[in-house]
């Protein structure tokens, strides 16, 4: 067969790649006595590029898989794998790689330095890989241009609206150019139109990059953005559904 021929096949393949894969895991967590189950035995697999929502009332365990996902916690039980690698055979070194240059996170409270202004904490995360000065200067430009803040490229956290500081947060969270972005009801302390306006803001460029994207939220309307919606409960992915 002539090579052009292969060619939509395997870019097809490429495109259906698992990339995050979640096995049997499970999560407790004790407080004294107690063990509180946060993860019952959870598997799901997520494709490269794909756009996900988490739902779920809350103590349902979106956090916590979140974490887990995001190489910010340890799982009890299970395997998580990202790309192929399975995060329980990774070396703190290359945990740190993984969050700092393949992983992109987005909190409910911004988690800003609150002492630089949004250049700088634009910047923060392209330090840390070490980046060159010229390079940086370019990406800031282009994240505070995509995020609508060019304007406010000098203002610092306590000088910019909660909207505003969100924008900054995932201009932030996409420097290194990270495969994976992860939110945790980044909306939460918004208003729902301010809200709405950020995770499209999001969806939008996690699709224009073609960036793999979870988020979770409490708000259906915004759950329904995503391409599949899974729906969890005590601990356990209860509902899954796909768009397409
Ligand atoms: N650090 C912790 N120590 C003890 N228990 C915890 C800890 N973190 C979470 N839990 C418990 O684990 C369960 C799942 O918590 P998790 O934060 O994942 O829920 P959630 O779905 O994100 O809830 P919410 O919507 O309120 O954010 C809850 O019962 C919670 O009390
Ligand atoms: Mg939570």
């Amino acid at each position: 067969m002539p090579p052009e021929k292969k060619k939509p096949r395997s870019s097809k393949r490429k495109k259906d790649k698992i990339f995050i894969k979640v096995e049997n895991v499970s999560k407790s967590y004790k407080m004294g006595e107690v063990e509180v189950k946060a993860l019952d035995e959870i598997s799901i697999s997520i494709k490269k590029g794909g756009i996900v929502s988490i739902v779920g009332p809350s103590g349902s365990g979106k956090t916590t898989l979140l974490n887990l996902i995001g190489a910010l916690d340890y799982v009890d039980k299970g395997n998580i794998a990202i790309d192929g690698q399975k995060l329980s055979t990774l070396s703190e070194k290359e945990l740190s790689y993984l969050r700092r240059e393949i992983i992109g996170y987005v909190f409910q409270n911004f988690n800003l330095l609150e002492e630089i202004n949004a250049e700088k904490n634009i910047e923060m995360p392209m330090i840390l890989a070490k980046r060159p000065k010229e390079e940086r200067k370019q990406k800031i430009e282009e994240l505070l241009k995509a995020v609508g803040l060019y304007d406010r490229r000098d203002h610092k956290p306590d000088q910019l609206s909660g909207g505003e500081q969100q924008r900054v947060a995932i201009a932030r969270a996409l420097a290194n150019d990270p495969e994976l972005i992860l939110a945790d009801e980044l909306t939460g302390n918004l208003d729902s139109d301010t809200g709405d306006k950020i995770i499209k803001l999001l969806l939008e460029l996690s699709k224009k990059n073609k960036k793999t994207l979870i988020f979770v939220t409490h708000d259906n309307e915004l759950a329904i953005l995503a391409d599949r919606q899974l729906y969890m409960n005590d601990g356990q992915i209860l509902k899954d559904f796909s768009a397409k």
